[in-house]
């Protein structure tokens, strides 16, 4: 399929829709940082600015559009939410653009956070305004761990179909025990214990942590990180010190750097994030875990266009 990607960040979920032998042939964000690893790593495909000063006209034709859209404005981890913040509005520049393309196709991704804002009537609202641009409208939670991602990332996927067509969510490939045929989830460790250790000499990009101070007071990113489970979801809130709210790592002596965080979230190793510590830490922890993005475009793979 061709794919045009809006609110497109380092490219978590493009990265996996291209592994999946999908085109992406327009991509924007307004995030410089991210819009440079974007280009160093994926393509050059992506425009730097503000989405809604861009005219459809100037967004090429394409079979699905796909978007993460920003989720500051409804995620749980933010106590200052609320119904009437702006960047919540964002979603109509998805709207726009579907209703201007006419995709066969449209993928969104979002916090679990957004099923409870206004006590469920902003989702309904968003979901009742994506099935009066013409589409069947459907959305799961997913937890990244069930799709082989070390880490409980839960998400929610909607996803619109045009035409008598049909997606299938993919089903889980991994459980916390393993059982029913299904594989064991992945741990932290099983996914970062063989990185060296970020304190001796190395050459790995982005291996570099937050000197913040650790205090493990139970809060999000204050937690000590069970090495055998898959760790809880990656956060990237930070100050000019490079990070507040970022996981320690298991030994507890240290909060994780970014290329363990990035390998938690199943970036390949030899991708690089570009920018200072704040911002790596930050475009890590805004992406979809590039395995779950895999899984969920691999399923357009197996529709036949009616
Ligand atoms: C949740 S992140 C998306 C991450 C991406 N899906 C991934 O997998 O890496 C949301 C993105 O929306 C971008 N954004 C916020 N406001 C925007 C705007 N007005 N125009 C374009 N992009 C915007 C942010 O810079 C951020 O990178």
């Amino acid at each position: 399929m061709k794919v045009v990607s809006l609110f497109s960040g380092a490219g978590g979920l493009d990265l996996g829709f291209k592994l999946a032998g999908h085109e992406i042939i327009w991509a924007n964000d307004i995030y410089t940082d991210a819009v440079v690893t974007y280009r160093l790593n994926i393509g050059q495909h992506i425009t730097n600015c503000d989405i809604a000063a861009i005219p459809s006209a100037a967004i090429p034709d394409c079979d699905i559009v796909i978007g993460g859209f920003p989720c500051q404005g409804f995620s749980v981890a933010n106590t200052k939410r609320h119904t009437t913040d702006e960047r919540n509005m964002l979603y109509k520049q998805l709207l726009r653009v579907i209703h201007d393309k006419q995709p066969s196709f449209f993928l969104a991704e979002n916090v679990k956070g957004i099923l409870s804002l206004g006590g469920g009537e902003v989702f309904n609202l968003i979901i009742n305004d994506f099935k009066n641009l013409g589409y069947d409208v459907n959305y799961h939670v997913l937890n990244a761990a069930n799709y082989g991602v070390a880490q409980r990332r839960e998400r929610v996927i909607i996803v619109g179909c045009r035409n008598g067509n049909k997606y299938t969510f993919p089903a889980p490939m991994y459980s916390r025990d393993g059982n029913n045929g299904l594989r064991k989830w992945v741990s932290v460790k099983d996914a970062i214990g063989n990185l060296p250790d970020p304190d001796m000499p190395n050459n790995l990009a982005n291996h570099e942590y937050s000197k913040y101070k650790l205090n493990f007071n139970g809060y999000i990113g204050h937690r000590v990180i069970n090495p055998d489970l898959p760790a809880p979801t990656v956060t990237g809130r930070g100050d000019d010190k490079g990070g507040v709210v970022i996981l320690p790592h298991y030994n507890g002596k240290r909060r994780m750097t970014g290329r363990e965080l990035a390998t938690i979230q199943s970036f390949p190793i030899d991708f690089k994030f570009s920018g200072t510590l704040t911002s790596v830490y930050r475009q890590i922890a805004n992406a979809v875990p590039v395995k779950l993005a895999y899984c969920l475009a691999s399923q357009f793979n197996l529709i036949e266009t009616a």
